[in-house]
């Protein structure tokens, strides 16, 4: 049963952390290094959680990170699971189930994503406004549990206005360019023909990846905000005359990294002063 694997999840992880996070942190490819900056930290590698799958894909490290950034209690996940390597779907997205029971109020979700409007560069900074599900997927089918929300959840505001306006003035106030956009999301693991990377533009999706969004759907779902970044790291089949390459994705995103990094410490450091 989902629910008491996720009850294992809190319990041991729960043992191991002081106080309650405020925010949750999923850290996507090439980005994990973000957690490398969380003070006083407490790992607690995926495979010692039970109930946990362990993730396999190369530029993931594979645990979770709880500590403190910009004073703020946070719990990152450094790596993520996709549903590409095979998890069932309520896998994929059990850290959210998770982080909620942790007590998270907030959660920030970033990833590498193919660039499918023009304006877009590799190494651009994207604030996710809305997204489409290509996949057919969705992780609440099944019995609803009624004590974490409801059957039908509402999606019109899956990335929270008020979090996106303090996106917006923090990479105002550091002189980033925050360009905003729709996230699709295919399944993977093959990238997109360049046909398919029209109809996405046609479909109105402007960066395409292949995760997120079943975790934004489980967060919503649970009550979390959410704000959603994308790192640029290329642009979609067929805009450039090149083939795409995991190594590309990697490399991109690692040289768009500084940004990220004081970029996302700045809307924590907004947060918490709001708050
Ligand atoms: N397509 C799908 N997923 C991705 C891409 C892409 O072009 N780049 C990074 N993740």
């Amino acid at each position: 049963m989902l629910k008491e694997k996720v009850n294992e999840a809190v319990k041991y992880i729960s043992e191991r952390i002081s106080t309650k996070p405020q925010i949750g942190l999923i850290l996507g490819s090439g980005l994990g290094v973000l957690a490398d900056e969380i003070e006083e930290p407490v790992k607690v590698a995926y495979q010692d959680i039970p109930g946990f799958p362990v993730s396999t894909v190369e530029g993931h490290a594979g645990q979770l990170v709880y500590g403190s950034l910009q004073g703020v209690p946070v719990i990152a996940m450094q790596g993520r699971f996709h549903f590409y390597e095979g998890y069932p779907i309520d896998m994929v997205t059990l850290p959210v189930r998770v982080m909620k029971e942790l007590g998270i109020e907030t959660m920030i979700v970033t990833n590498a994503a193919g660039g499918v409007n023009q304006n877009l560069k590799p190494g651009d900074l994207m604030l996710i406004t809305d997204h489409i599900n290509n996949t057919g997927q969705n992780p609440l089918i099944g019995p609803n549990d009624s004590e974490v929300g409801v059957r039908f959840p509402d999606m019109s505001t899956a990335y929270d206005q008020d979090l996106r306006v303090v996106a917006k003035k923090a990479a105002e106030k550091l002189g980033l360019t925050l360009k905003d956009g729709v996230y699709v999301w295919n399944s993977g693991p093959s990238y997109e023909t360049p046909a398919e990377v029209k109809m996405i533009r046609y479909l109105g999706g402007d960066a395409v990846g292949m995760s997120t969004v079943p975790e934004v759907i489980v967060a919503r779902h649970a009550g979390i905000n959410v704000l959603g970044v994308s790192c640029i790291s290329n642009m979609a089949a067929g805009i450039l005359d090149q083939p795409l390459s995991h190594t590309e994705v990697i490399e991109t995103t690692e040289y768009a990294r500084e940004n990220f990094l004081s970029f996302i410490r700045e809307v924590i450091f907004s947060l918490n002063r709001n708050k």
